[in-house]
């Protein structure tokens, strides 16, 4: 028997489970409408969404023409089995072909989201080299199901273990403001690095090693951006040794760094990259594995081991095609960088008035927060995935309270606003941002 719960908040905590939670006593509101950059709740209060959801948004909430494109690929066709073979999918694997890194193209594979697209990616790479092993890093998310938390490289792993997919070793990349090798310049730790992804593998064996999968930026685990050299370093270092470097782009891709995806930011050239939320800008769920197509002929004449049901869902490759149009009929991955000087000037200011900010770093409309006790010795302000949750909670209800939504982990918080932001509207993000820091690091 049910009791019949009657406000939407009351019966969202009585029916549905809430990722990454205890579902006892949670707080939050139920979104009812979102225009623009902005949600707007059941009471009709406004949030501007300054992390673009999941770092997913990227378009911002009602835009006519992805909404439009979704309407009328559902009243034309709205689901056709993968297996055949539909206009709309091919027209989106077309124009991600064009936006991608590589001259010679590339063909997608479609999944529903960035986990499965990794776990994919990590499929085709053992089909393609007949090796097993999986190189991740630290500080990594690549998802949560249990191929694709075994691939992540942070304690959202840990419920997923003993590992379920076997092969993956992980290494330390470079976290400029906490060296893992013990440096403050940026350049050594860059060498170090590199020496120290080759001694894995010596100790590994490089012939055994399939893929290396990793973030261009680390994400959801603080945005850090590896210092120069680091990504051209392991490009060297994959084709030295014939392993597929996979770029999961799931976060990074389209215009969140100021450019499709990071590899073209960056200059340097992945085997393989796995996209999702931004590619419909999150009006539908969709992400996919793109292959150039000299990896992607292996499969001319041996089947590939991925299926299901909804790859390439047709409303779906319809959202990301009109996303993709939208993207550069208004020019929104060079808008990004301009967000970029906006952001890294806001949040430096707010810096010079809250002393528990220890580090601003990010590219593009790709930012975060990284909050800490003292900035001399750099202690952060919880334990990084310890067992308490630290003030960040308390900080993200204050920003809801001042009419901000965000997210973050233990000591790093997000801002990756979507990318049709205006100078304004981030304003008023970093007045309410320095408002609830105030009430809870200061007043508290
Ligand atoms: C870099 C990265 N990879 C993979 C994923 C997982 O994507 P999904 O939640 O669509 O499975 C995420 C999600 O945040 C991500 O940030």
């Amino acid at each position: 028997m049910t009791v019949t719960e009657t406000s939407p908040t009351s019966k969202h905590a009585r029916y549905v489970l809430t990722p990454w939670s205890a579902q006892g006593g949670l707080d939050l509101p139920s979104i009812e409408r979102a225009k623009g950059v902005y949600l707007y709740d059941d009471a009709g209060k406004r949030y501007l969404d300054l992390a673009s959801g999941l770092v997913a948004a990227n378009l911002g909430h009602g835009n006519p023409a992805v909404l439009r494109a979704i309407a009328e690929q559902a009243a034309r066709a709205a689901y056709v089995a993968p297996s055949l073979f539909v206009g709309a999918r091919a027209d989106l694997a077309e124009q991600l072909s064009e936006l991608s890194p590589w001259p010679e193209g590339c063909r997608t594979f479609f999944t529903t989201g960035g986990g499965e697209a990794n776990e994919d990616a990590t499929k085709m790479a053992r089909a393609i080299t007949g090796r097993t092993k999986i190189l991740t890093a630290y500080r990594s998310f690549h998802g949560s199901a249990p191929g694709a938390g075994t691939l992540t490289g942070e304690s959202r792993r840990w419920p997923n273990e003993p590992a379920t997919l076997p092969g993956v070793v992980r290494f330390f990349a470079p976290y400029p403001y906490r060296s893992p090798f013990n440096t403050t310049d940026p350049a050594i730790e860059c060498e170090r690095a590199l020496e120290h992804l080759e001694l894995v593998l010596t100790y590994e064996n490089p012939q055994s090693v399939a893929a290396l999968l990793i973030e261009p930026i680390v994400g959801t685990n603080g945005v850090v951006v590896y210092p120069d050299g680091y990504l051209q370093g392991l490009r060297k270092i994959a084709s030295r040794h014939g392993i597929v470097l996979i770029f999961d782009e799931v976060m990074t891709g389209f215009g969140r760094t100021g450019y499709s995806f990071a590899s073209c930011r960056f200059g340097v050239v992945p085997d393989a990259m796995t996209f999702a939320k931004g590619v419909t800008g999150a009006y539908v769920p969709l992400g996919g594995v793109m292959l150039r197509e000299s990896l992607a002929k292996h499969f001319d004449t041996r089947p590939l081991g991925c299926g299901h049901t909804y790859s390439g869902h047709p409303v779906a490759m319809a959202a990301a095609s009109a996303a993709i149009r939208v993207y550069q009929d208004e020019r929104l991955f060079e808008r990004a960088r301009t967000i970029e000087g906006w952001l890294q000037e806001g949040l430096s200011e707010l810096a010079e008035r809250i002393p528990e900010i220890g580090d601003v770093r990010g590219v593009g409309a790709f930012f975060s927060l990284e909050f800490v006790k003292d900035r001399s010795t750099r202690e952060p302000i919880v334990a990084w995935q310890g067992p308490q949750p630290g003030p960040l909670p308390a900080l993200l209800g204050a920003l809801r309270r001042h009419g901000v939504c965000t997210f973050g982990r233990f000591n790093v918080m997000m801002v990756a606003p979507p990318l049709i932001v205006t100078r304004e509207e981030l304003d008023e993000g970093f007045a309410a941002l320095e408002r609830a820091m105030k009430e809870t690091f200061h007043d508290a």
